[in-house]
């Protein structure tokens, strides 16, 4: 009798542990050092959090997002989502490669954004490695002819804290069978005051880039390559985000052309300050170019702990190759062949002064 018990006991435990096991593809991992955190999900390998101290001390959430993996699977915001196949827009959802048309899944008008309508920011990613509190490792296997693109590609992305105060990403991509465009970004919202403290506005940034690919009323660039210099798109020096966005018809939303590329494989991209908090952020990378977002498109976005998000509430800076690079001859190729790896660096440094 006793035995029996225990045998059903034993079966009971094991049951709830293969169930735990199958319910629990979906989590959260923390990395931590000292006053700085983030927390990270394998949903669309998401930043959740980013823990930042301020020049007093004082810790605050930097980042916008979602109370619950439900709203970030409603949601239409990408926050803080690793996006691809290709990040960004591709025109009227289609290109050409190798003479044969690739017809994308279209989720912006009739052009792709982001990877399309599942994209790699809407599917659970396996957890390859977690090591406590220090570095995560997601990976997904992107299959031949997902949301349109050729070819099954393994995809690996891992967050990582280094040194005092440092971020780093690394994303990669192998593509197994067929070429195919690959532009991964990291779609996190900052708001250095803290993710609910109001607009970004009075944020100074510096932006590395003496060039933006601009763009039609879709957002689809033209093609041209031009100067930013006498616009209020230069930020080759350091000012105010709000101090010339009522000139633009809504807010930054372009795709800046990094000056450091080509001449160093790891460059400085962008540093990020806000004079209330003293909270500062850098962030190099290996990337062509840098999308340059505002929040332009966010309005009453019900939030983190009750709070509502409204236009200008975070900043995005989505290291990545320039949008809608396979019809765009002129621009950078994102095109990886079997046998090629694609690879994405990003490094935030953060300090309060
Ligand atoms: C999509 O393309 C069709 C056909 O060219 C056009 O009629 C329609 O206005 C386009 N839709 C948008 C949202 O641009």
């Amino acid at each position: 009798m006793a035995n029996l018990s225990l045998s059903i006991l034993v079966f009971l435990i094991l049951s709830l542990l293969i169930q735990q096991n199958e319910c629990a593809n979906i989590d959260v991992y923390e990395l931590k050092r000292g006053d700085f955190s983030i927390k990270v999900t394998n949903y669309g390998a998401t930043v959740l959090s980013v823990m930042l101290p301020d020049r007093n001390g004082k810790v605050d959430d930097v980042v916008l997002g979602y109370d619950s993996v439900k709203d970030y699977s409603n949601g239409t915001t990408y926050f803080g989502a690793l996006v691809g196949r290709v990040a960004n827009r591709i025109g009227d959802a289609r290109f050409t490669l190798n003479g044969v048309v690739y017809h994308l899944s279209a989720n912006d008008g009739n052009n792709t954004l982001h990877g399309g309508k599942t994209g790699f920011s809407t599917v659970i990613w396996t957890v390859k490695k977690f090591l406590y509190q220090h570095h995560v490792t997601f990976t997904y296997n992107s299959k031949d002819g997902e949301d349109g693109f050729p070819g099954d590609v393994s995809v690996e992305v891992t967050y990582m804290l280094i040194g005092t105060n440092k971020l780093a990403l690394r994303m990669k991509a192998k593509p197994k069978n067929k070429a195919t465009p690959i532009n991964l970004a990291s779609h996190t919202y900052w708001n250095l005051a803290g993710h609910n403290s109001g607009d970004i506005l009075s944020h100074t940034i510096q932006l590395l880039a003496s060039k933006i690919t601009p763009v039609n009323k879709d957002l689809i660039p033209t093609g041209q390559i031009v100067p930013v210099a006498g616009t209020a798109y230069d930020f080759l020096k350091a000012r105010e985000i709000g101090s010339k966005i009522l000139e633009l018809a809504d807010g930054y939303d372009i795709n800046y052309v990094l000056d450091g590329t080509g001449k160093k494989h790891f460059h400085k991209a962008a540093v990020v300050h806000d004079s209330k908090s003293g909270r500062k952020m850098e962030l190099w990378t290996n990337q062509p170019g840098v999308q340059f977002y505002t929040s332009n498109m966010i309005a009453n976005v019900k939030g983190k702990s009750g709070s509502f998000y409204q236009k200008y509430a975070g900043l995005a800076l989505e290291t990545q190759g320039f949008p809608d690079a396979v019809n765009q001859p002129n621009f950078p190729s994102q095109i990886v062949s079997p046998g090629e790896t694609y690879e994405h660096i990003m490094l935030y440094r953060f300090t309060a002064e």
